[in-house]
């Protein structure tokens, strides 16, 4: 696609969807490169940004995790979009998408999500590009991953059961087959038969029968085919694209806070989704990585088990999640909720040198008539602890100091300029600044693509 025509294109867009001219201003001045990454435990609204900066990007790329992301968004007519694998800029008809090595792919997952967005008028062809160097995610890795979910019984991570971290745990064993072993179907059935059989002797309720082998092989060659137009060294067309100054959004899944490395290990995911996991999922290089954009709801919330320093149980917390509507977009669990965490904010920002964040769901705060924020941590004993724990018995004996700000208690749904918002939410948007020493350039107050404020 050429740059000029998708300028074009895109000044026009800008118009129908009504960017007020500090918001188109804020998102041209993004670099070439540039990222948007999930600060909490994921949920945070990461892929309304993405749409809505899709716009302005060439390319879209997703560069860690699978189908377990599960983004919601809205097109301009309003109508909703649950995408698990497929980056959100695929609304965005000039908009080029790329699923990068460090993904794992489910197959019949990705051909349900593209032909639910085909049967919905949104065009696939030709503009979604799957690394030859990303993992393929089996069925066995889905039962695999159920199976050990109840063999650590009560001390489970509670996964997805989407087989992603047994995806991973093939591709660091190195038995895992890639997006491009498809071509080569002659060599095909041996690596299936060798990853099989190692579930196999692993878990003996794991189930493999003689057939088993015959069916897969047989449903891959179809995929195969189906798959092939797809298949892109991806490493050498974002460089190309790099080159050519052609302007690449990376989407983030998941969150920091769930990173494999700086997460609340062992709750965490089985990829890297914070800004090192840019270079290594896309094969780009550091230096040329811009702005990164960190998403952060105005309170917490959590899925499953694992450290909540800030979380808020019984009623307050009822009420957080029915206001938010916080339940699972893929597996409709109830978030766990809470306020917002400053000290994991904080680690957050180091970690992934964001050049602003963007706050989202400022509007679920609205009827509250008092917000607390996490401002730092201390032990039982009253020492003050300057970073986020590493180590799940700390974490797990830490108490939250809190600030107490007044609400705003109106609703600014519908509000689109900064200085439209009652002070008080100003007030807190300020502290949180001051306290992360990172700006909030751009405000959620509502779940459609225009509800958005940039200051
Ligand atoms: P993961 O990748 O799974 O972590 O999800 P995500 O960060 O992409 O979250 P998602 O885009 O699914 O957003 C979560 C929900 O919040 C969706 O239902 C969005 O429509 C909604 N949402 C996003 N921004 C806002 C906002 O500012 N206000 C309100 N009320 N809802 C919002």
């Amino acid at each position: 696609i050429s740059c000029s025509a998708t300028t074009n294109h895109v000044l026009e867009k800008k118009q129908q969807i009504g960017f007020t001219e500090n918001g188109v201003n804020r998102i041209e001045s993004l670099s070439q490169v540039s990222g948007v990454l999930g600060c909490q435990w994921g949920d945070e609204g990461k892929g309304k940004l993405v749409d809505v900066l899709a716009n302005h990007f060439d390319i879209v790329a997703r560069c860690q995790g699978g189908a377990n992301a599960g983004h919601t968004i809205y097109n301009s007519e309003g109508k909703k979009f649950a995408l698990h694998l497929v980056p959100s800029g695929i609304l965005n008809e000039d908009t080029m998408c790329v699923i990068g090595n460090g993904v794992v792919v489910n197959l019949p997952g990705l051909f349900k999500e593209i032909d639910g967005l085909e049967a919905n008028g949104v065009s696939c062809k030709g503009r979604i590009l799957i690394s030859d160097r990303a993992h393929l995610l089996f069925d066995l890795h889905q039962e695999v991953d159920g199976l050990r979910e109840e063999e650590l019984a009560k001390s489970f991570i509670g996964t997805t059961k989407r087989g992603i971290g047994p995806c991973y745990s093939s591709k660091v064993i190195r038995n895992g087959i890639r997006v491009g072993d498809l071509r080569h179907m002659d060599t095909f059935p041996q690596k299936l038969d060798i990853l099989l059989q190692d579930a196999a002797s692993r878990f003996s309720r794991f189930n493999y029968t003689p057939n088993l082998l015959k069916e897969e092989v047989e449903r891959y060659k179809r995929y195969a085919e189906r798959l092939e137009p797809f298949i892109t060294d991806t490493v050498h067309f974002l460089n190309e694209a790099i080159t050519e100054k052609r302007k690449i959004l990376v989407e983030g899944g998941q969150a920091t806070m769930l990173d494999i490395d700086f997460g609340t290990y062992p709750f965490v995911t089985s990829s890297s989704p914070s800004a090192g996991g840019i270079c290594t999922g896309l094969g780009i290089a550091p230096r040329v990585v811009g702005d990164l954009i960190g998403v952060v709801k105005a309170y917490t919330t959590r899925v499953g088990s694992g450290p909540f320093p800030t979380e808020m149980l019984g009623k307050s917390g009822d009420l957080l999640r029915s206001a938010g509507q916080e339940f699972g977009t893929t597996t409709g669990r109830p978030r766990r909720c809470g306020w917002l965490d400053i000290v994991a904010l904080k680690f957050c920002c180091q970690i992934n040198g964001f050049s602003s964040l963007n706050l989202t769901k400022l509007d679920v705060l609205s009827d509250l008539p008092e917000i607390h924020l996490g401002a730092s941590y201390k032990l039982a004993d009253g020492t003050p602890i300057n970073s986020f724990p590493a180590d799940l018995s700390t974490l797990e004996q830490i108490k939250v100091d809190y600030e107490v700000m007044p609400g705003w208690q109106t609703d600014i749904s519908s509000i689109r300029k900064y200085s439209d918002l009652p002070k008080a939410a100003c007030r807190y948007i300020a502290r949180i600044e001051e306290l992360v020493g990172v700006p909030v350039n751009y405000i959620g107050i509502g779940p459609g693509r225009d509800a958005l404020i940039y200051k």
